[in-house]
């Protein structure tokens, strides 16, 4: 959703609805879905690659309204907490359609994902295969696992999680020697996970990525002798934040093609878990300006959203495009800082950029907001309250997670 406006129109609309009528109705700051977007993410995905599954990772946003929308045209859930989990479930997720993954699970959360009857743990060390088995035999099931593998593929984003020393998943050249070790009552080796990193946006890539599981799941399979019935590919699909170019998912499905034909003798269930492609650009941050001030020659666009609300430009550093959604058709001729009003230097969600002459009033949007934003922000710092999270939907305007009120922040602390 980077700029969408109705012919000679001024403001931003999405799917036909004016942001104006938005703002009649509710304050900012608030985060903006368009679920005609969302649901166009996951069905390109699913026509380019049949044949997988893709399991929505809940991490990116977990909000209930998004994966209901998910589950309804078919994926399956990647969840990675008990939050999550609980979710999934409240979403109305099979059990067999959902997949628990995470370097850090609890006792209570395998215990529960082994309750629930899961589709698949994915296991990521000998400890955790170990213990997996013992709560298994403890509640009286067999559960089926994955073998998270950190590999040895070469970097392919800056957001590595294989590699080298890591805490996600076995080390590769060692797996089959320490998993052989193990004897393993109650749980059922099924396949492999490997998720080597996110924010990929070199198709080739993440083609070679794809071709160098589907042979480790075999290699893996042959050396621990069980039957491979899933491989879980992790996926990292990417979205330009900037100017670059879309993935180009004609070269992830030739791919992936090559793994299922090579895959096709063993009646593999195959999967993508991916978040940030599916809801990134599906939302916005929108906020208002509240002062604009020149400072040492360089002008500041002071707004009532920050990195409380939306910490991912400042802690994930990346910058995301942003406009002023009343002005879409004003030339973007003046450099500004676009800061919150958190009291940090830091909170500046963008640098020196370029934006139509901005006034007290005007509506910033901030793009590609829609994975990683609400669920990764500093919500509570300095007490302003929560904003809403906000979908179009049909024409609609629908709350999908109501804002709260900073006076009510306190209410959950005794005197
Ligand atoms: C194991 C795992 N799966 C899936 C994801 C989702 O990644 P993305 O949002 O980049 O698709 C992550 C993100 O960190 C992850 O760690």
């Amino acid at each position: 959703m980077r700029s969408s406006s109705a012919e000679g129109n001024n403001e931003f609309m999405v799917d036909g609805v004016p942001i104006s009528e938005v703002l009649s109705l509710h304050r900012t700051p608030f985060y903006l879905y368009s679920a005609s977007r969302i649901r166009a993410n996951l069905e390109r995905l699913q026509t380019n690659l049949p044949g997988f599954d893709i399991f929505y990772s809940f991490k990116a946003n977990p909000n209930l309204r998004i994966c209901k929308i998910l589950r309804e045209l078919g994926a399956g859930a990647d969840v990675s907490s008990r939050g999550e989990l609980a979710a999934a479930l409240r979403v109305g997720f099979d059990v067999g359609d959902i997949a628990f993954v995470g370097p850090g699970k609890s006792d209570d959360e395998i215990q529960q994902a082994i309750t629930h009857g899961i589709f698949a743990i994915v296991v990521e060390s000998t400890d955790e295969l170990r213990l997996v088995d013992r709560l298994a035999r403890r509640i009286g099931r067999n559960v089926r696992v994955l073998l998270r593998i950190n590999t040895l593929e070469e970097p392919i984003s800056p957001e590595m999680m294989v590699g080298g020393p890591s805490k996600f998943g076995f080390d590769e050249e060692t797996l089959i020697d320490d998993v052989r070790m193990i004897n393993l009552k109650n749980v059922q080796i099924e396949g492999i996970h490997v998720y080597s990193a996110s924010q990929v946006l070199d198709a080739d890539l993440i083609a070679k990525h794809i071709d160098y599981v589907a042979d480790l799941a075999l290699r893996v399979a042959d050396g621990l002798g069980f039957d491979l019935k899933c491989v879980d590919f992790g996926g990292g699909f990417g979205v330009p934040y900037g100017d670059g170019e879309p993935l180009d998912l004609n070269v992830i499905r030739e791919a992936a093609f090559r793994a299922r034909d090579l895959l096709k003798q063993r009646a593999c269930r195959l999967i993508f878990e991916l978040g940030r492609y599916i809801v990134a650009e599906a939302g916005i941050f929108v906020t208002r300006v509240l002062w604009v001030k020149q400072s040492r020659g360089e002008n500041f666009v002071i707004t009532d959203g920050g990195m409380n609300h939306f910490s991912r430009p400042v802690v994930m550093r990346v910058s995301h495009p942003i406009g002023i959604l009343n002005k879409l058709k004003e030339p973007a001729d003046v450099a500004c800082n676009v800061t919150g009003p958190i009291c940090t230097p830091i909170d500046v969600s963008g640098r020196n950029i370029r934006l139509p002459r901005p006034e007290p009033g005007d509506i910033i949007g901030i793009f590609n907001a829609g994975a990683y934003g609400y669920t990764m922000s500093m919500l509570n710092f300095m007490s302003l309250g929560l904003p809403a999270e906000i979908m179009i939907d049909g024409g609609k305007i629908e709350v999908v997670r109501k804002a709260r009120e900073a006076s009510s922040m306190f209410d959950d602390q005794p005197l």
